[in-house]
């Protein structure tokens, strides 16, 4: 099988698990999840994020209060669920941990350059910036690109997901303590493996035809 049909194979494959079994993900292949979650990449590579992990029973009772009936036994029975928080705003400190990362790395090999991104950077994420909604709504929009590589890596790897929208934010910030740390949740994702009985994993899927949502420009 070519690559290109091995992503088409994973993208038709991969569901949102309803039912999970309780098995636990091997850590090191979670820990192989999180290696791709830290390469997602973002605009102007300001990776305005931060994943939490919740892996034990005990943590995940505590932040399914802040999961609707629905959603509960999707973090309850999943191996491990990771939330992605974004801060509410980009700090001087942020921006001088990425440059610094990139020059560590070997990214630059004058430092005109490095100086030229960083004030790029600077310059492009503040066109964002206005107030904190407008700050989170820009992070959420890179969040959702790590959201949607793990979704695709985990299916890649043999591991069930499933995207959590349905969560009170507000009150899982406060169960994470993430206000105090200038931080808001946004989205989240539960992996694992899916009961045999998980009626969702035979539903055919639907999607609009492609001839609906594709317009092309000539
Ligand atoms: C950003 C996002 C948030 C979602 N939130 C939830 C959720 O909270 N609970 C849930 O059961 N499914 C959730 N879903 C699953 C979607 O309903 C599902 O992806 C969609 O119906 C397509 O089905 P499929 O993923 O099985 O292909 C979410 C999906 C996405 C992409």
């Amino acid at each position: 099988m070519t690559q290109e049909n091995l992503m088409l194979k994973i993208a038709r494959e991969r569901y949102t698990t309803k039912h999970y079994n309780g098995k636990k993900i091997p850590r090191a292949q979670l820990n192989e999840l999180l290696e791709i979650l830290r390469l997602t990449p973002s605009s102007v590579n300001s990776q305005p994020w931060q994943f939490i992990l919740v892996s034990t029973d005990e943590a995940k009772q505590k932040v399914a209060e802040a999961l609707p009936d629905f959603n509960k036994e999707r973090v309850l029975m999943a191996s491990d669920v990771i939330f992605f928080a974004v801060p509410e705003k980009i700090t001087e400190e942020h921006f001088k941990a990425l440059l610094d990362k990139e020059i560590a790395d070997g990214r630059y090999l004058k430092a005109e350059i490095a100086e030229g991104l960083d004030a790029g950077r600077r310059y492009f994420s503040g066109l964002h910036m206005g107030s904190v909604e407008e700050t989170v709504s820009w992070e959420t929009a890179q969040v959702y690109i790590a959201l949607g590589f793990a979704l695709f890596a985990a299916a890649g790897m043999g591991i069930d997901s499933t995207a959590l929208e349905g969560v009170d934010f507000e009150k899982l910030d406060e169960i994470l303590q993430l206000r105090r740390r200038g931080l808001r949740s946004v989205v989240g994702i539960s992996l694992g493996y899916r009961r045999p009985d998980d009626s969702n994993a035979t539903r055919p899927k639907s999607r609009l035809e492609l001839a609906d949502i594709l317009t092309e420009f000539k």
